[in-house]
């Protein structure tokens, strides 16, 4: 058997729509891993959805080669066509059901279009909607299905045909976050027990947070950034993406204190940002510097989370300057395996009054 490394491979992929003044997809390079969960990001506008609808071939693009588990999309017969359209599967933030077809229904129909028999379809759709756990809802309609509910059978629909590859464009907007957050979980059930290969469009850093192993970033039709989840939320890069992020992670000082911020060190506090990611210790570190130095840490912000099972964030503190100080408690947190950054110094009156 050979083994494919990437599911979709794209080479300076363009496209420009007739008459629109910019590239909607401006030579696009990427190469999406097999069995991974993919996060596409970026304002609206940003050709998010003109790059799904291009992997899926519902758009032609300008310029460019496009690889689908190893088979080249160009000038393609309509056996070819359909062959490579049977490996992918698709949702969308409206389910796109059909009203008057049953849940079991919806789920033969690309079955039926692929000409497997009335029997044969019906077993594996309802082997399909136990798998997204609609076992005995095969009989309700859309109307009779809650929002959830509708998105699992999309899901079943998406994934009948032993599709590998599933791309979602803003398949959670409809829904609630908890709901959101079910359907999150199952299509990391179904990434791991079917080795799929998720590629999504969100706008939700929530989504991106719980789901992704790797996050492309895109503005004005290019992908201005890429890396895996943790290094995104924990060190964006680019403006855009710093700014997607807002809210999600608490990395900045402040206002009110940024604007006495000076690099230089002084009388007054140090003032760090903590990283702390997978790997870092889950043990009580600043409690433990406190304790065992006796240095007066302060926290000024953060937020701390978690990334599937384990802690991740940022931590804003200051301490009383001192080089030695400084010098103890920056060994001390990377020994620990939390990064440790000096961002400025302040006069002890502004950090504490
Ligand atoms: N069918 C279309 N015809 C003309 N312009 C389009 C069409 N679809 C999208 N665009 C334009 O292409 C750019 C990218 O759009 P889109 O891919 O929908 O971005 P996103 O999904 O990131 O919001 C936008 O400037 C948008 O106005
Ligand atoms: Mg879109």
């Amino acid at each position: 058997m050979r083994i494919i490394s990437s599911a979709i491979i794209i080479n300076s992929l363009t496209k420009q729509y007739p008459g629109a003044k910019g590239k909607a997809l401006d030579d696009i390079t990427l190469a999406f891993n097999s069995g991974k969960i993919h996060s596409i990001i970026g304002r609206s506008g940003a050709g998010k959805t003109t790059l799904i609808r291009c992997l899926n071939l519902l758009e032609e693009f300008d310029s460019g080669q496009m690889t689908v588990a190893g088979q080249q999309t160009h000038n393609l017969t309509s056996v070819q066509r359909r062959t490579i359209l049977k490996k992918m599967g698709c949702i969308f933030q409206k389910f796109n059901l059909l009203s008057r077809k049953t849940a079991l229904e919806n789920v033969m129909v690309p079955l039926e279009w692929q000409g497997v028999d009335k029997k044969s379809a019906q077993l594996k759709a309802r082997e399909f909607l136990a798998r997204v756990g609609l076992g005995g809802y095969e009989d309700r309609y859309p109307s009779q299905l809650s929002g959830g509910q509708c998105q699992r059978v999309a899901i079943a629909r998406a994934l009948v045909n032993e599709s590998k590859i599933l791309l979602c464009d803003e398949f959670t907007s409809a829904l609630d976050p908890e709901t959101s957050l079910e359907i999150l979980a199952l299509l990391r059930q179904l990434n791991q027990d079917l080795a799929i290969t998720i590629i999504l469009i969100t706008h939700d850093m929530n989504v991106v947070r719980e789901i992704s192993d790797f996050v492309y970033v895109m503005d004005q039709g290019k992908i201005v950034e890429q890396n895996n989840v943790e290094q995104i939320l924990l060190y964006p890069q680019h403006p855009v993406t710093k700014a997607l992020l807002t809210g999600l992670f608490i990395r900045e000082l402040p206002h009110h204190l940024q604007h006495s911020l000076t690099p230089v060190p002084s009388e007054g506090d140090v003032i760090m940002r903590l990283i702390f990611s997978r790997e870092s210790s889950q043990s009580p570190v600043i409690a433990d510097i406190i304790r065992q130095y006796d240095i007066p840490i302060n926290i000024i912000a953060g937020s701390m989370d978690h990334l599937r099972a384990a802690v991740f964030g940022t931590l804003l503190i200051s301490a009383p300057y001192q080089e030695a100080t400084q010098k103890l408690i920056m060994s001390y947190l990377t020994q620990h395996g939390i990064s440790c950054e000096v961002l400025g110094y302040l006069p002890s009156e502004v950090c504490h009054g």
